[in-house]
């Protein structure tokens, strides 16, 4: 049994990973924001945490962690003209600041692991150039650069990788999932002719957690439809 923390486990894609540890029998903490009202999920322990508070508390994790998943993340969409600085910094804020402060805080607690793993997520719109993504591709750009760092620096003790989702059907997507209509012209942008469930970047996150993925670190992982890589 290993023991997992998920910043963002309240919904989307950190509350699909924390089913599939739960079920897989590990010590699941996770933790929520605003979203009072989730699922409970068996097996998991749910504790309140904000990443813009100055130091989260994650006491509540004990002594050692053998992986740390990081869900929180923005998509404002809007042409560059539109956005202030502020919006990037606080952005910024949230998608990177927030990653280091955990990672700070978990890292003695990760040490003690035999083989520990920290999972960040990128999006495709950092390799491959979208119209009005210019604020969630800045943050994004640099959690890659932060995680092919870190897995330099805290190599063979840590691993740490990150998943580049495209669009995918959650709570931070409602707005550009709203009618069926947006469902299917995303649908039909992709390769693979779907718009992403949390369950496929979950299932990736859950390999690069595991010993499955011991011979992987450094990397940026697409779970896109084939969105980055394919024209058809
Ligand atoms: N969905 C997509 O289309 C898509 C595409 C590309 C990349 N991604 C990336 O994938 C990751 C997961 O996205 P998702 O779609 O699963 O998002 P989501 O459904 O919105 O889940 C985000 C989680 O992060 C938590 N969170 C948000 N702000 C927080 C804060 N200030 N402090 C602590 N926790 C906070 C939320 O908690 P509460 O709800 O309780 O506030 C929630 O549990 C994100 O980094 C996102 O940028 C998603």
């Amino acid at each position: 049994m290993k023991k997992y923390l998920i910043i963002g486990g309240s919904t989307g894609i950190g509350h699909s990973l924390a089913q599939i540890l739960a079920q897989q029998g590990n010590e699941v903490h996770a933790t929520y924001n605003k979203t009072e009202d989730f699922e409970p999920i068996q097996g998991v322990s749910f504790h309140s945490l904000n990443v813009m508070d100055d130091q989260p508390d994650l006491d509540f994790v004990g002594e050692s962690l053998d992986g740390l998943i990081y869900c929180p993340g923005s998509i404002n969409l809007k042409p560059f003209g539109r956005l202030k600085p502020e919006s990037f910094i606080e952005d910024f804020k949230l998608q990177v600041v927030g990653a280091i402060k955990v990672i700070q805080a978990c890292l003695p607690t990760l040490k003690k692991s035999e083989q520990a793993s920290i999972v960040l997520f990128s999006t495709v719109a950092v390799q491959h150039g979208f119209n009005f993504h210019t604020q969630v591709a800045t943050s994004k750009g640099a959690i890659e650069g932060l995680a092919r760092s870190l897995a330099a620096e805290f190599a063979p003790k840590i691993r740490v990788n990150v998943i580049a989702p495209s669009l995918t059907n959650t709570p931070l997507a409602n707005k550009l999932l709203s009618t069926e209509d947006k469902i299917q012209a995303n649908a039909d942008r992709h390769p693979l002719k779907r718009i992403g469930h949390a369950q496929d970047s979950a299932n990736m996150a859950e390999f690069l957690l595991s010993e499955k993925s011991s011979w992987i670190s450094g990397q940026v992982i697409s779970v896109d439809g084939g969105m980055s890589r394919l024209k058809v």
